[in-house]
């Protein structure tokens, strides 16, 4: 299935794509939003495109193919982008998109073992050159880890259940041998989503570092931003949500001394400022027509200097 990108209008409004300008898509997918960017700002803006997925980055390439040089896509991640740019000359940048997670390929790609809907090996690398999958992390990780994981990431109560059930089927193959085995041991029936989801979001956060990787990038983002230039994230859990807020808020203050403290010691200087202090959401709209769009967050910052 073609992926939709999610609050694209949005994304498009905030970032606000000019002629000539230079804009950086960390996560470019199959370039739904550096589409918009790059219509946006014809006839020379240029798009910087991150992907750790080869197969993305394929797809970028064929769908973006008519913009020509206005388009350059570089096989990393996207904490790594002040590495890249300044490799290239490439300096003040007018807008950086992240849209976080996977795509409707990635989940839809039964081999890639994303999601428990096919029956495939446990991998959820988005980057298949990585050493560690999802089937290394299961098969040989300490009983404390898989707990650690499970309920940090996945925000699971049963994760000492369903760490203790893996140490115990161990090893397993296939994404439908582990879902099964979770649904054995985790099932609420009060929950509307299948038991073995949270641990799935769990095993690819953790497998791809994903957090890791968003820590690292915020800062880097802001070094490379022109003043007046925007950040635009669009998060789908809280986990993710929560780092970017948490962020946003330390760089648009002026003061980060704790509250105890009368007067500011810190001489902390605010870098950015928060284009809304609540995230913006898709409409229902949106929501009907793409389901995926459901958990989305967008936050947006403007930096100063
Ligand atoms: C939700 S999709 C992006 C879709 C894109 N906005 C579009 O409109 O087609 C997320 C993409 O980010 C990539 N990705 C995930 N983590 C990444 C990272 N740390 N660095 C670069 N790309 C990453 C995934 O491989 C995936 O292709």
């Amino acid at each position: 299935m073609q992926h939709v990108p999610v609050l694209f209008q949005e994304v498009l409004d905030t970032l606000n794509p000019i002629p000539g300008g230079l804009y950086v898509d960390g996560t470019i997918g199959a370039g739904g939003h550096s589409r918009g960017i790059l219509e946006r700002s014809s006839p020379d803006g240029i798009v910087i495109g991150f992907d750790r997925d080869p197969e993305a980055l394929k797809l970028a390439e064929k769908n973006l193919a008519d913009f020509g040089n206005r388009v350059h896509l570089i096989h990393s991640s996207y904490h790594q982008l002040q590495l890249h740019l300044n490799n290239r000359n490439w300096h003040s940048i007018d807008g950086i998109v992240l849209d976080l997670g996977l795509s409707s390929m990635q989940l839809d790609s039964p081999e890639r073992g994303f999601s428990f809907r096919y029956d495939a090996p446990l991998d959820m690398r988005f980057d298949p050159n990585q050493p560690v999958s999802a089937a290394d992390l299961v098969n040989e990780s300490s009983r404390e880890y898989l707990i650690e994981i499970i309920s940090t990431y996945g925000e699971e109560k049963f994760a000492r259940r369903i760490a203790d059930a893996i140490i115990n089927n161990r090893p397993i193959g296939t994404t439908k041998d582990l879902a099964a085995l979770i649904n054995r041991v985790a099932r609420n029936y009060k929950s509307r989503i299948h038991p073995a989801t949270r641990t799935f979001q769990a095993l690819r956060i953790a497998v791809n570092q994903e957090l890791d990787a968003l820590e690292d990038f915020l800062p880097a983002a802001l070094e490379v931003l022109r003043p007046g230039g925007r950040l635009a994230i669009i998060a789908f859990h809280s986990l993710e949500d929560r780092i970017v807020k948490q962020y946003f808020r330390k760089e648009s203050s002026d003061c980060i001394c704790p509250p105890k403290i009368p007067i500011c010691v810190c001489g902390h200087k605010a870098r950015l400022k928060e284009l809304s202090r609540r995230p913006i959401r898709p409409e229902e709209k949106e929501i009907s027509d793409n389901p995926r769009a459901r958990s989305a967050k967008l936050r947006v910052a403007e930096k100063i200097f």
